[in-house]
């Protein structure tokens, strides 16, 4: 495996509309976080990943945007935006962008010229059809519910949407289309971008021609899943983006990849891969049923074991992953994969080391440093986002009560990630000065930045530590190179592995509130990290472990 810049850097995702607002509009923005990058420095981020905030109508809070050229003027202008990478750049931090280009906003000007002439050029840039009266062209539900068709305003057509309808996807068979997409991405790289986080792209590829898939609920319509494992041949757009764009740079582009084979890692991640890395999301996904979150379930800690494992072993070193706890689409990972009645700040130590030490490139959602929680949303209407929405909808109708139906919403709902990022117990989380957006997760009291600073023993300071080991010279070949090697694989409730390159590290979580045992073969060196005061080893090398203890040791 070819070295490169990015291995050993730690990265951290911001979601600008929550992170910190500069003006008192309740919005987050740039200047905001511009603010706020001393903080991150502190922490020991290098690679500083921003939601979208090109201008959008934020139906899909900024998935859907209107002008690639530009920043909203809600989170500032361009300039600021020159600003910020600028600002990075003096703290050897780099921006990495959000590419959405599976689709646009309905209300860019692409799209506009569509609806006045489906015929003509910009037709072409998006999938249409001729409506017919009581049939759509095909039986696909988009995957925020209903049929990927909608009517073309002003015209006899429809146009395709896999996601929400005011984000209509690019027709990338169209060469025009690609060329547009390649311009963008060098054009922003030429400001001193760092690279791209990039969204949903393997839905660029359809499968032709267009055709019904067998109903999978009673909608009548089928996953959109069941068109893309159709689709052959996503690899030739992907290979000539990377050629075309950031392999002149040298940029570091991540991948928002699901359903990949395993066979495929190599093209995607391998030396001259499509893509720098890719996310693993084999946690995430982990439960999913085709009949929505009301069905999905909930995942144990050997389960989140397993599925870690899993995507090392897929992995091996042909690549690196980018390994997440959460994100801005997911459940707040501290409440989702720590027990119910669990989650403390032991339990959320753990958790973080277990996923910050496997093998690949960590990343950090804001909030997920202070171990932020899901929200006790009170009712749907304090639920924002449109995918939430539609699976409310989608308990109710499969005839679960709304109490029932709001648990599961809340428990699964995007915007557990999105709140206000907690900065102080000062009013709105010291978020804003105005009313925010989106409602503060009530415990902000208790869990904020100004306190985590100042307490060395608090859930931020341990994640400091894991990212100080990361840098460490002494430690860094082994925590960024070292193979992973699972230990004492099938032993319930335990997750455990060793790291091997220069020197050996074993990686051990008790990932449960009662304690057990593990024996040694050797005495450790050293101990790196523990979540405890103490450790209890006895001569014969065995370790008992308290409640979610985990430790870092040097063998
Ligand atoms: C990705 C984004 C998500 C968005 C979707 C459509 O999954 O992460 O937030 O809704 O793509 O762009
Ligand atoms: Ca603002």
């Amino acid at each position: 495996m070819t070295r490169k810049w990015w291995h050993d850097k730690v990265a951290y995702q911001i979601y600008p509309k929550s992170f910190y607002d500069s003006n008192g509009d309740g919005i987050g923005d740039i200047p905001g976080i511009i603010s706020k990058l001393d903080y991150l420095q502190d922490l020991g981020v290098d690679i500083i990943w921003l939601s979208p905030c090109y201008p959008s109508p934020l139906a899909d809070q900024g998935y859907d945007i209107s002008d690639y050229y530009n920043i909203d003027p809600r989170f500032g202008t361009l300039a600021d935006m020159d600003r910020l990478i600028a600002e990075a750049k003096k703290r050897n931090m780099y921006i990495l962008m959000d590419l959405v280009v599976n689709h646009c906003s309905d209300e860019h000007e692409w799209f506009q010229k569509a609806c006045e002439d489906p015929d003509g050029k910009y037709g072409n840039f998006f999938y249409l059809r001729d409506k017919k009266e009581g049939e759509l062209p095909t039986n696909w539900r988009s995957y925020f519910g209903g049929p990927v068709w909608e009517d073309l305003p002003g015209t006899n057509k429809q146009y395709l949407h896999v996601f929400h309808k005011k984000q209509p996807d690019l027709n990338w068979e169209n060469p025009e289309v690609r060329e547009e997409v390649y311009k963008n991405i060098n054009w922003w790289l030429d400001r001193g971008l760092g690279g791209f986080r990039i969204d949903a792209i393997i839905n660029i590829k359809k499968a032709f021609p267009f055709q019904n898939y067998e109903p999978d609920r009673e909608d009548g319509l089928c996953s959109i899943k069941a068109m893309l494992k159709e689709a052959k041949g996503i690899g030739e757009f992907l290979g000539e983006m990377r050629d075309r764009t950031f392999k002149k740079y040298d940029a570091f582009s991540v991948g928002e990849v699901f359903d990949e084979k395993p066979e495929e890692l190599p093209d995607f991640i391998g030396d001259n891969g499509y893509f720098s890395s890719m996310f693993d999301f084999n946690e995430t996904i982990f439960g999913q049923s085709s009949k929505g979150w009301y069905d999905a379930k909930t995942i144990t800690p050997d389960d989140y074991k397993r599925c870690c494992f899993e995507s090392q072993k897929k992995v091996g070193d042909v690549g690196f992953l980018s390994n997440i706890i959460e994100n801005h689409d997911e459940p707040r990972g501290v409440s989702r994969y720590i027990p119910e009645g669990d989650c403390c700040p032991k339990s959320k130590k753990l958790l973080a080391a277990l996923n910050f030490m496997l093998r690949g490139l960590p990343f950090i959602y804001q909030g997920q440093e202070l171990g932020m929680e899901n929200v006790p949303f009170a009712s749907i209407d304090e639920i924002d986002d449109i995918s939430t929405k539609d699976e409310y909808q989608v308990a109710l109708d499969a005839g679960l009560t709304p109490e029932e139906a709001l648990h599961v919403a809340a428990k699964y709902s995007r915007d557990n990630a999105r709140t206000p990022m907690q900065w102080s117990d000062k009013a709105h989380a010291g978020f804003t000065t105005g009313t925010p957006w989106l409602k503060v997760n009530p415990n902000y009291t208790s869990i904020n930045v100004s306190a985590q600073m100042e307490d060395p023993d608090s859930v931020r300071s341990f994640y400091k530590k894991l990212i100080a080991l990361r840098k460490d010279p002494a430690y860094k070949e082994t925590v960024v190179y070292g193979a992973l090697k699972p230990l004492w694989e099938e032993q319930h409730n335990l997750m455990a592995y060793s790291r091997k390159a220069d020197k050996t590290l074993y990686v051990i979580g008790n990932y449960q509130k009662e304690e057990q045992t593990v024996t040694l073969l050797s005495k450790p060196l050293k101990v790196l990290l523990n979540n405890y005061p103490e450790l209890f080893i006895d001569e014969q090398g065995i370790i008992r472990l308290q409640g979610y203890q985990v430790l870092v040791l040097e063998m």
